[in-house]
């Protein structure tokens, strides 16, 4: 059982969904150490955590490390003994994976080899993987349950899939690893605090990013990819999470890795099993901000799926977990960090 004792490693706890995650671990009494490169965060967001979490703030450790640095991961492997590990650390942008597959491949692969096998030589055998919706490809029918047939639409997936395939082949050669793969639908909002949040580096490719530059004048307009789909108004319809239910599921996912012993290699959603079409995530979003957000309409954007949401079912019986946030609640919450923070961890001039 975890204890307030635990010490849990976080890859990629500066990042969006890493921050807050550390930040909930952080509350719940857990010790956490951070590896990040920064490469596509903020060290301000590990400062912010560790002011938000009070006097528990003390319990937060940060190292500046490439994952694929086997020797330094090592080394912090060496002063801590750790009693699992959270592995967000990876790069996630899909058009650049198209265009740059190796640094994908490279990036994601290699640093979570090289992860495992430091974990493996420090007998740290327990481990919680962000694994995305995006290894269903595109769904023949939703919700999309674990069971659905996997498949890569594009490199990033394509390291998504060969990280969950490296996991099961783990656990098939040493049973006493315990791994939950946790597949994210699409994470949005944020602390309510309005002190952390998303800051995408560059234009934002996803919707609600997007949307908030928008919000804040960064952008004068956001694209509708397809208007055309066989929808309720023809618009991509998504299964929207808030970052904090999120957060939860990974604290729930490390107390069952803790906790029950018969864990093997398992995947689970984590989505509310409810779809928002994109007029409607901006309606929310003018609702929450009483900002008018100008849409230019434009042909479907190349890869996307028409509809994709999550069942729900078995993070529900075998986590225990379910979202508890709505679209208002996410929305309010992005708006309230956008309009704290227009420019994220950065300024005007970083924007240029
Ligand atoms: P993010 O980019 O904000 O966070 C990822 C963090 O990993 C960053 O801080 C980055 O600097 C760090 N990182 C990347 N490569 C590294 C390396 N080699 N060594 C050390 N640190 C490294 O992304 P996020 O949205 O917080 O996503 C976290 C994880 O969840 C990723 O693995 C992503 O693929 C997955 N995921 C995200 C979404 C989403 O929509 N945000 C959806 C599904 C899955
Ligand atoms: C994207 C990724 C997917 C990843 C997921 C969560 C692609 C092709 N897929 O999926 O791999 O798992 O994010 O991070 O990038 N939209 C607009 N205008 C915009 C941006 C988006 O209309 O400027 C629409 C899209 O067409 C889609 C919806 O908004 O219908 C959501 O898009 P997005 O936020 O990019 O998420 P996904 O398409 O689910």
């Amino acid at each position: 059982m975890a204890s307030s004792s635990s010490n849990i490693l976080v890859t990629g706890g500066a990042g969006y969904i890493g921050s807050h995650t550390v930040l909930q671990l952080l509350n719940a009494g857990f010790m956490v150490s951070v590896v990040d490169n920064l490469d596509n965060s903020s060290e301000i967001a590990i400062k912010r955590v560790t002011e938000l979490a009070g006097a528990k703030g003390k319990n937060l450790t940060f190292h500046k490390i490439d994952l694929r640095d086997k020797k330094a991961l090592d080394g912090v492997f060496s002063s801590t003994k750790f009693d699992a590990v959270i592995h967000f650390a990876g790069l996630k942008a899909v058009g650049e994976s198209v265009e740059k597959p190796l640094l994908y491949y490279n990036n994601n692969l290699i640093g979570s080899i090289t992860l495992l096998e430091v974990m493996g030589a420090h007998g740290c055998k327990k481990l919680v993987f962000s694994s995305s919706a995006t290894v269903y490809g595109w769904p023949k029918e939703v919700p999309c349950t674990e069971e659905f047939p996997l498949s890569a639409a594009n490199p990033y997936g394509r390291t998504k899939l060969i990280i969950e395939e490296m996991c099961r082949d783990i656990y098939v050669s040493d049973c006493s690893w315990k791994i939950i793969l946790l597949r994210y639908f699409n994470p949005v909002g944020a602390h309510p605090s309005g002190y952390i949040g998303e800051d995408p580096r560059g234009t934002p490719n996803n919707l609600m990013p997007y949307i908030q530059q928008v919000a804040v004048g960064r952008r004068p307009a956001l694209t509708v990819y397809g208007t055309d789909y066989k929808t309720k108004d023809g618009t991509g319809v998504r299964d929207y999470i808030h970052v904090l239910d999120l957060a939860d599921g990974h604290i729930v996912a490390l107390q069952k890795l803790f906790k029950d012993s018969n864990i093997g290699c398992e995947a689970y959603n984590l989505g509310t099993g409810k779809g928002t079409s994109v007029l409607e995530m901006v309606a929310a979003f003018e609702k929450a901000s009483g900002k008018k957000i100008p849409l230019v309409m434009a042909g479907r954007r190349p890869g996307d799926a028409e509809v994709v949401y999550a069942s729900t079912a078995k993070a529900e019986k075998g986590l225990n977990w379910k979202a508890k946030y709505g679209i208002d609640d996410m929305c309010r919450d992005q708006w309230n960090w956008a309009s704290k923070n227009p420019y994220g961890y950065g300024s005007p001039e970083s924007d240029k």
